[in-house]
């Protein structure tokens, strides 16, 4: 098992720095706050931590707007913060995987401010500008992710800028070779002060049509869904030469040994195997977010790990997501009940599963009121913003849930006083302990975290059952996703519970048949 690359081995554990532990009193967690809880982190048993961005940032989308891709916002503290902070992972054992937003700067960064002043600026085109249409409109149909026109006039010198994201964003020109070069040396920047790798922002969008072709419209799109959806994509993201920049990243990586290459894709699985890459140049890890996307039903999530295991490309390794920054949690999808069902599923499956901070507490849906929505989209488009789901930590009883001195940038859950690390950890039937045993068993059993992967077929369609192996070991994992007890057929032999989501059935043998409870899922191992 030691011959596995880590990433491979592991479980990531995604922070959203904002929200996780504030040392300086100021209502935002800051980069000394996730170094006071790394001790946590090695307790819970993950291997490596994602912090979402730290650089300095106007803060226009929370950090994805990046100033300056080779430092630190102060609001997070400082270079040496960071250096403290990997250090002190890497002391723990755990990695450290930043995020890197190359798609895009902040319209503050000096590159975007010397590309606007003329037409004549040596870095006009890193970024993309283009004429007015003939009627003086946008020069395409393109539409920003977070609603609107993906064009900005910038009266200066009469042309449009690209901006996929906030007008605040402005996309950079990847086709510009001195584009690609400062990137590459600010990958080096972060490599040489010890990072892991890298979680790399809508790695699809960075390559977009050279001919600015108009997005076809979409027949399916029903008022009400994100302004986006109006076109499908063709033209402004997902191009064939994105392999060869992908390919470019890979390559500053390679010479600093076992680092990691996560690429943020929401596509559909066909389109998401290609970045693994032409003979795996791509990204280690495309983001594969399927399972936030499929109705959660046993069927349903079967299908689905059987045709993206079969997708896959020879030697491309799976990972597994539930949740992060931009998405409703688990927790307030599916219920608590449920939750638990996901987390041996995402815990269980083959492949890197990342977790989303605070869906180990079962961290739910909290409800943001009007006044204090700081998310652009939600201003945007009401209805889709993103603070439910990045509300701070809750720690402790202690005031703010011991996550700041200060009133937190975003609501607590209401059940914070019983909801907290604190009063989970001991509890024998908490969803916090089941993290902590799934993550003991992945770690104790290389059938969990790098063996084989196979379907078995379930007596009740509510029942998602399959195997994992290596060497000598077989675990079977049924999950019941209905709520109804039911009673699921063993293979031959002698099995043994190893850990259910309810307490108290760890050790129970069981031949030729398993009791399984509502909303139960049960890992057994065979013999
Ligand atoms: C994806 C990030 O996860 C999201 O939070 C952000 O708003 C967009 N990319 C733009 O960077």
């Amino acid at each position: 098992m030691t011959e596995t690359v880590w990433w491979k081995r592991g479980t990531v554990y995604q922070v959203y720095p904002r929200s996780f532990q504030d040392t300086d009193g100021d209502g935002v967690g800051d980069l000394p706050g996730i170094t006071a809880r790394l001790d946590y982190l090695a307790w819970l048993g993950v291997d490596a931590v994602w912090i979402s961005p730290v650089y300095p940032s106007p803060m226009a989308d929370f950090g994805y707007d990046v100033a300056d891709y080779c430092g630190i916002d102060p609001l997070f503290g400082t270079l040496a913060d960071f250096d403290t902070l990997v250090a002190e992972a890497h002391r723990r054992k755990l990695k450290v995987i930043l995020d890197f937003v190359p798609n895009h700067s902040s319209i503050a960064h000096p590159w975007f401010t010397q590309s606007r002043s003329s037409r004549q600026s040596p870095k006009r085109d890193w970024y993309i500008w283009r004429d007015p249409a003939p009627d003086g409109g946008p020069p395409n149909n393109w539409l920003s992710n977070f609603g609107g026109p993906a064009w900005t006039l910038d009266p200066a010198t009469g042309q449009y800028y690209y901006h996929a994201f906030l007008p605040e964003q402005p996309d950079l020109n990847w086709r510009e070779p001195a584009v690609r070069a400062a990137m590459h040396d600010a990958l080096r920047f972060w490599l040489e002060r010890g990072v892991d790798g890298f979680r790399v922002d809508v790695i699809w969008h960075l390559m977009k049509d050279a001919g600015f072709r108009d997005n076809p419209e979409n027949p399916g799109y029903r008022p009400g869904a994100p302004e986006i959806n109006r076109f499908h994509q063709v033209y402004s993201a997902d191009q064939p030469e994105v392999f060869a920049v992908i390919a470019g990243m890979r390559a500053v990586l390679a010479p600093y040994g076992e680092r990691v290459l996560i690429g943020e894709i929401y596509l559909p699985i066909e389109r998401l195997m290609a970045y693994y890459g032409p003979d795996l140049t791509g990204a280690d890890l495309p983001f594969n977010f399927q399972l936030i996307q499929t109705p959660w039903k046993a069927g349903a999530v079967r299908d689905l790990v059987e045709s993206y295991e079969a997708a896959l490309p020879p030697g491309g390794w799976p990972n597994w997501v539930l949740g992060n920054h931009d998405q409703p949690r688990i927790a307030a999808r599916v219920g608590e009940a449920q939750a638990r069902v996901a987390a041996m599923l995402l815990l269980t499956l083959r492949g890197t599963p990342t977790l989303y901070y605070g869906d180990e507490i079962g961290l739910a849906h909290v409800p943001v009121p009007p006044e204090r929505v700081r998310d652009p989209w939600e201003r945007n488009e009401p209805g889709h913003g993103r603070d439910p789901e990045r509300t701070p930590m809750q720690w402790d009883d202690a005031p703010n849930a011991g996550f700041s001195e200060a009133e937190p940038w975003l609501p607590l859950a209401a059940d914070w006083p019983a909801r907290n690390v604190e009063a989970l950890r001991d509890a024998p039937g908490s969803i916090l302990t089941l993290h902590r045993r799934l993550l003991r068993l992945r770690r104790e059993h290389p059938a969990l975290s790098v063996g084989d992967y196979r379907t078995v077929a379930a007596a009740g369609d509510e029942v998602f059952a399959y195997e994992r192996f290596a060497g000598p070991e077989t675990m079977r994992v049924l999950l019941n996703f209905g709520a109804d007890a039911r009673t699921e057929p063993l293979s031959e032999g002698a099995w043994t519970i190893l850990l259910s989501t309810r307490a108290g059935r760890g050790g129970e043998a069981t031949r030729d048949s398993v009791a399984l409870g509502p909303d139960e899922g049960v890992i057994l191992l065979r013999g």
